[in-house]
Parts: C-alpha cells; structure tokens; sequence
C-alpha cells in the first residue's frame, strides 16, 4: 500500500500484506516447486512459520552444526512466524495440498483456520482471493459459476455470458479455492465438489460444443475449514469426507505464546485504527490468564472454574485488547489498565448470555478478587467487574 495512499484499506489480503516476504522467498527459492504453484513447499513452509521456525533452528542435530535436511530458503528479509504451533501439522497440510486430495482444516472458532488457509493460498497461488463463504443459503451459482442474464438473453448461453465463480478460476488457473466453514452450507451443495475434487473437471451443460467442460490445471486444490462447534449443522458426506485430509487445529497451547501473539496484534489493530494507546505486559497477562483459565476450567493454581459456553479463543482476546485500547485512548490516558478488559468482555464475548456473565462473575469473586490483594493489574481488573451485572 503507498505511504500516502489517501484511501488506505481497511484490511489488506494476505498476499499484500506479506508482498516483500513472499518476493525475498521467491527470488531465493531454488527448491523444486510441485507445478502450478508459486513457491517450493519448503518456502511455503516457512512463510507460515517464519525463517526461525525451520528444522535448521529447531532441530538439537542442525545446532551442532550439521547441514538440515529441509533447509529454508534464506533470505535477507526475515520472515516473520505467521502461525503458532504444530509445525509437523503445517508440514502435512503442505503434502496433502500437493495430492490429490483436498484439506480440510476443523476446530473450534478463533484457531487461526482461516488465517491458515488464507496464508498458504497467498503463498502457493499468489491469490486468496479465490474464497467461497459457506452459509444456508449458499448456491451452486456462488461455487461454480452463473450467468450474466442481459447477454443470455440476447445470445444465449455463450461464454460470454458466462459469469465464473470461484472454483472455475480455480480450476482454469491452477489456483486453489478456499471453501470456509463448508458445514454450514447444506449436504447437496457441499456436495457439488465431489466431482470437481475426485475428476478435476467442471462440466458446463448449457454450453454447447467446445467449452463445456472445464479441465483442472495443475495447481488447483480446495482448503476447506469447518467449526466443531457447527458440526451437526450439516455434516459432511461420506462421499466427500473421502476427498479431504482433515487436519484439526488445536488452540494454542503455550501461554508465552498466547502473551506474544496477544500484544502484536492487538498492537497492530491499534495502530491501523490511528489509536495511540500502550497495552504494559503486565495488563495483557492478566487477559490471557483470564481466558486460558475460563478455557480450560481450572486455574494456573488447580482450582476447579466453571466454563462459559462463549468461545474463550485467541482471537477473542485480541478483540478484548483491542477494544480496551480504544476505550483507553479516547477514554482514557492511553494506558490500558484491568478495568478496560473488563468493560470490553461482556460486549465482545459474553454477548447476550445470562448464563455466561454469572460464570465469569463467579470467577471474578472466587479467583480475581484473591489475585487482585497482590496484583495492582488483578485489582484493577477486579474493579470492572460492575458490567457483569448484579
Ligand atoms: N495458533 C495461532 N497462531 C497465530 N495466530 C492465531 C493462532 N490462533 C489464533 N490466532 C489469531 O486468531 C485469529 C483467528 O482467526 P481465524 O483464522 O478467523 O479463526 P478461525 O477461522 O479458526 O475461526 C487469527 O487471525 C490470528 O490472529
Ligand atoms: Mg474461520
């Protein structure tokens, strides 16, 4: 995006965002690339885990000084660690987009799905624009392709009338096609990939001749995502469960982690929204134990809590740090204390749940309040706890 860019975006796909990152590992990628695709599977590789995240920094043999066998392109722009995690997991994705099969990524909402997806569609097509959005009410026309109905009226039904969806460019470019929260769109369409996926080619039948059939080039694949919390909704046929490795992704495991993670981006939020407002260590801390307390339905000192039926995910907490830093710059003096969080945590997680607000209440008097006796940050925070009523 220009510096001056009198009408920046809103939110940049993953491609632009990481223009320079995915440049500096096309120029050095000397790996061989499967066809169709931009980048080596070791460079998509470490696009998602960053330059550090490689088997050469990982493994205790390459510290010795002993050549990895999957070395990463070096670069001399640092790559930065997108997804935190099972690396292993990343890796199998990566084989499984090079097969014949498509990926399907499930778990509980907020687990980086479909940043992931949106990641190694950037690195290996180029493009995440390619994206169907699943809903109720989703059609084959928003799948495969529709019509343009003025020149099908005045020429029938000719290619130029043809208007394509995402998965005809898919299969006519050699891209891969993103298909989010699949679940949620009912059997029978979900279903429509089952013949794209299984014999690469998309028929036209209103096209006469030449052109009625669309042949996958090299390169197309789907990475569909799927929310445990929406299964039952629809689930997925056995027919097409074939056609996908499923890969479920956990949320993240390490604390330290969570802190970092939690910090940059609301950081980063904050930063794009033109907000001047400081997040201390301290403050974020107390939000991500909150949550991983509330998650697991135990505290960092054994005691038994009980869970919100609320997602207590990742990105959750970004959208509480986030919000706590715009009520503290425009608020406030700029600096996020305890009681921010609290004001955004009914708003941004607890929703309209009556339920949800008497468990985190409890928490609040059985584990806040001890914390807050010898944490200024755990006061403080304890002190908003007003907004989750009487
Ligand atoms: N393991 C993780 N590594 C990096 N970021 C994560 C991770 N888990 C969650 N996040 C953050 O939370 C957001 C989750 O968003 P999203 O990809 O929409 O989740 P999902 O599709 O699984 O519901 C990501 O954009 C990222 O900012
Ligand atoms: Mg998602």
């Amino acid at each position: 995006m220009p510096k001056n860019d009198p009408q920046p975006m809103l939110r940049e796909p993953a491609e632009m965002q990481f223009a320079a990152e995915l440049a500096a590992l096309a120029a050095s990628d000397t790996a061989a690339k499967p066809p169709g695709w931009k980048l080596s599977p070791r460079a998509v590789r470490t696009f998602i885990v960053g330059s550090e995240g490689t088997p050469s920094a990982a493994s205790p043999k390459a510290a010795k000084g002993k050549k990895p066998a999957a070395a990463a392109p070096s670069t001399d722009t640092a790559i930065t660690r997108k997804f935190h995690g099972d690396d292993a997991m990343i890796d199998r994705a990566i084989v499984t987009l090079m097969s014949n099969r498509g990926l399907l990524l499930v778990g509980e909402p907020g687990t980086a799905k479909s940043m992931l997806s949106e990641l190694l569609t950037a690195a290996i097509s180029g493009t995440s624009a390619l994206t169907v959005q699943g809903t109720a009410g989703t059609t084959e026309d928003q799948i495969k392709y529709s019509w343009n109905y003025a020149i099908l009226l005045a020429e029938g039904p000719t290619p130029n009338a043809l208007v394509p969806a995402p998965l005809f460019y898919g299969m006519s470019r050699g891209h891969i096609v993103r298909f989010e929260e699949i679940t949620r769109c009912p059997p029978e369409i979900q279903d429509t990939l089952i013949s794209m996926l299984s014999d690469k080619v998309l028929y036209i039948p209103e096209l006469k001749g030449e052109g009625n059939a669309v042949y996958a080039r090299p390169g197309f694949n789907i990475i569909a995502t799927a929310n445990t919390r929406d299964r039952g909704v629809h689930e997925m046929s056995a027919a097409l469960k074939r056609r996908f490795n499923f890969e479920t992704v956990p949320p993240i495991a390490e604390k330290k982690f969570e802190l970092e993670l939690v910090a940059k981006q609301a950081g980063e939020m904050l930063y794009h929204a033109g907000a001047v407002a400081t997040i201390p260590d301290n403050v974020i801390d107390v939000l991500v134990t909150t949550f991983l307390d509330l998650r697991k339905g135990k505290t960092e000192e054994g005691t038994a809590v009980e869970r919100p039926n609320a997602t207590m995910s990742t990105a959750e907490a970004v959208s509480v740090a986030f919000a706590a830093g715009l009520d503290a710059a425009y608020f406030g003096d700029g600096t996020v204390q305890g009681q921010h969080l609290a004001r955004q945590l009914v708003g941004t997680v607890l929703k309209d749940s009556v339920e949800d607000a008497k468990k985190v209440k409890q928490y609040f008097e059985v584990v806040v309040k001890v914390r807050a006796k010898k944490d200024p940050n755990w006061k403080s925070f304890y002190d908003g706890r007003g907004v989750l009523g009487q």
